[in-house]
Order: structure tokens, then C-alpha cells, then sequence
């Protein structure tokens, strides 16, 4: 049976997450995707770095962007960036009828239903579960198994590394300088880690998370955002003796008065299930009108859920199982007026 071929341009974290796990699963993923899935060609910025992982049995290509120009059957981005060789490669690649998969959150968020329209022009896959908490398969979930509800409201733990942190001075009494650059060390940050610490992570991955789960354009610029930077330990102390816990939430409802998404500092109260979630776990909570409340929960960021999520991608796409990127088609997504904070 022909293979899957794939071009992977970025060698990072998750790059080196998805050769590791496609080389120790190989063929376990043949057999689920009805052939296997190969990596042809590869690229990064740096050809000479040591990636603890053997690249020297793929095509090297030093022009990321010249990725989608080989012949292969699937390009698969892990460089990140909302704009520049990702955005390039993404548009040169739908355009020639290959499949994408990413998991570029700031992109999807940014520039989501152009790709969509790009994807559908062509009859190519855009596929991008890795791009909202990480290993979780919450795209997927909403997608399809909740696919036939009415969702009016969506909400969780978006952001692995604010997680982290939080959940680590919460129990250790840690700074929070201190337990970021551990963070970073662990793979979980963005290259800019005021992405994370400031919400803008979370603020892509709401804006993705609602548009799949309401059927409207992915509107970044709509989600109001702060962040954890301010968070004290003595706020954390505080919050516990009152039995709350902080964390950073997302939340999205689309109600009467329109789409309303937001992400800040949260008190949880004890009972309720996010105030148990601790590390680089990632959790959402959507309400369908007939499933009820579902949880997906596990873990958000990281070499290896990440990689999790973008082979289970290219195992769709090996088995021609693909439809809309947002779950309808990008033209039938509602453009939708911000609601008036005001009103909620
Ligand atoms: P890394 O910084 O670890 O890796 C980025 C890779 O892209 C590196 O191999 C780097 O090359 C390459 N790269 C950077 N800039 C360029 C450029 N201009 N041209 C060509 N190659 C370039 O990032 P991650 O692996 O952590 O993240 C990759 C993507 O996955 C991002 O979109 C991120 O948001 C997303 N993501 C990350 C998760 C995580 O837990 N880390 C989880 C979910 C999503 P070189 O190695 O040569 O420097
Ligand atoms: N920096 C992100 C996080 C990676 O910490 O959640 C996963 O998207």
C-alpha cells in the first residue's frame, strides 16, 4: 500500500515528539491508518543541531517554505508564529491540494478561516488538534461526537504552562519566575512565554475552541484577555483559606446577546472539578443540549501529547477522514457580533 508522505518543517519540542513517536509506533499506525505514515523531508533553521533524534534519513530542506513544492501528500508545521514561513507554507501548501496539519494556535486563530476557504478551494485537509490542549482530543470531540448539540458555552484550562505555575505555588509556596523557567525547561512554553503568561495563548485556543463548538468565524480579536503575571503567592493563600483555587480560565458563551469570550484569572471553588487540575494538564468543559456537560481533560502541552495529537491527525488524513477544518463549511460560519460585556 502507498505510504503517507510527509514534509515536517520545525524540529523542536513537538517535531522531535512526532519522529520519536511515528518511530516507536510506526507500526502499530499502519495498521490503524491502512498504510503507513513516512517522513520524506524535514526542515528547521538549523541543520547541524543535535536533536536527539536521527534526521539523517530524511531529505534536508533549508528553504522551510519550499516544503510544500516536494512531493508529498501532507505537510505537517511545527514552527509556530501567526504569520511569516508559517503562514506562507500553509497557504502554498493548500493551494497545491496537499494536507496541513498544525499545531499553530496563534495561526488557526489568526488566520483560521482564510486556511479553511484555502483547504476547501482545493479538496485538501487542514487539520489542527494539537493546536488546542495539546494531547487533549477536544477538537475532535466537539467536532464529531458532540456534533450533534445545540453548545452554548465552553470553558476550561487552556494554558499548560499558567497551570503549571499556578498549581506549583499553590502547593510548593514557589515564585513565580522560578517555577516559568522550570516551565520552559519541561518544553511546555511558547517560544514568547508572555504568550502564555499574559492569556494570549489561551486567547487563540478560545477563539478556535468556540468557533468549532458555536459554528462562528474564529474571532480572535474579540477575546478579552489577562493573564497570571500579577498572581501573588499571598493571592494564592488567600484565595485557599476562602476554599477557592485560582486558575487561568477561557470561557466562551453564545447566547442571545452574542459571543462573549474572555480569559483571566479565575477563582474555582474547591468542590468544583478544574480546582483539581494541577500541572501542564489541560481540562474543557462544553455543555450540549442533549449529551449534557462533557469534560475532556488531559494533558495540554509537552513533547509527547503534543505529537499524539498531530499523528492522530495524519491517521484521519491516511484514511481519507477528513471534513471541514471548523466543522462546517468556512462559508456557512456565522460572523458573529461581539455581546456587550455589559449585558452579561
Ligand atoms: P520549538 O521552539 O521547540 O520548535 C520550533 C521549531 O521551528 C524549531 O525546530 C526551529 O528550528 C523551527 N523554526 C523556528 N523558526 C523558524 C523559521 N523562521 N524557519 C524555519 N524553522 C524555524 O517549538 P515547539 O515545538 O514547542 O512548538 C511548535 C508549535 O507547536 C508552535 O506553534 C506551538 O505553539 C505549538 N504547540 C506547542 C506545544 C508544546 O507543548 N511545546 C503544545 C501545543 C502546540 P531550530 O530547531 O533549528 O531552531
Ligand atoms: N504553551 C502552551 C501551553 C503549549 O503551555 O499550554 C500548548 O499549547
Amino acid at each position: 500500500t502507498k505510504p503517507l508522505r510527509i514534509a515536517l518543517a520545525g524540529l523542536g519540542t513537538v517535531g522531535g515528539g512526532v519522529i520519536r513517536l511515528l518511530d516507536e509506533n510506526g507500526a502499530l499506525i499502519a495498521r490503524r491508518a491502512g498504510r503507513p505514515i513516512e517522513i520524506v523531508a524535514v526542515s528547521a533553521r538549523d541543520r547541524s543541531k543535535d536533536r536527539g533524534v536521527d534526521i539523517s534519513r530524511f531529505a534536508w530542506v533549508d528553504d522551510t517554505t519550499a516544503l510544500a513544492g516536494l512531493d508529498v501528500d501532507v505537510v505537517v508545521e511545527l514552527v509556530g508564529g501567526s504569520d511569516g514561513p508559517a503562514l506562507t507554507l500553509a497557504r502554498t501548501t493548500l493551494a497545491a491540494g496537499k494536507g496541513f496539519v498544525t499545531a499553530n494556535k496563534a495561526m488557526i486563530a489568526h488566520h483560521g478561516l482564510e486556511l479553511s476557504r484555502a483547504a476547501e478551494a482545493s479538496g485538501a485537509a487542514l487539520k489542527f488538534e494539537a493546536a488546542v490542549a495539546g494531547g487533549v482530543p477536544v477538537i475532535k470531540g466537539l467536532r464529531e461526537g458532540a456534533a450533534a448539540n445545540a453548545i452554548d458555552r465552553v470553558y476550561g484550562i487552556l494554558n499548560g504552562t499558567c497551570n503549571f505555575i499556578l498549581s506549583k505555588m499553590e502547593a510548593e509556596g514557589r515564585d513565580f519566575a522560578d517555577v516559568l523557567a522550570e516551565a520552559q525547561a519541561l518544553g511546555y512554553a511558547e517560544a514568547d512565554p508572555t504568550f502564555d503568561i499574559d492569556g494570549v495563548d489561551a486567547a487563540h485556543k478560545l477563539a478556535i475552541l468556540a468557533s468549532i463548538a458555536f459554528g462562528t468565524q474564529p474571532a480572535f480579536g474579540d477575546v478579552a484577555a489577562s493573564g497570571i503575571r500579577h498572581v501573588l503567592a499571598t493571592d494564592i493563600a488567600e484565595a485557599e483559606a476562602l476554599g477557592y483555587r485560582i486558575r487561568l480560565l477561557g470561557l466562551a458563551d453564545h447566547g442571545a446577546g452574542g459571543l462573549f469570550q474572555r480569559v483571566h484569572p479565575h477563582l474555582v471553588a474547591v468542590s468544583h472539578p478544574l480546582a483539581h487540575v494541577t500541572g501542564a494538564t489541560n481540562a474543557v468543559v462544553a455543555e450540549g443540549n442533549y449529551v449534557g456537560r462533557l469534560l475532556f481533560q488531559g494533558a495540554g502541552a509537552g513533547d509527547g501529547p503534543t505529537a499524539s495529537a498531530v499523528v492522530a491527525d495524519l491517521i484521519d488524513i491516511a484514511r481519507g477522514e477528513f471534513g471541514p477544518a471548523f466543522a462546517m463549511p468556512a462559508d456557512a460560519l456565522a460572523a458573529e457580533a461581539p455581546a456587550d460585556p455589559g449585558e452579561r
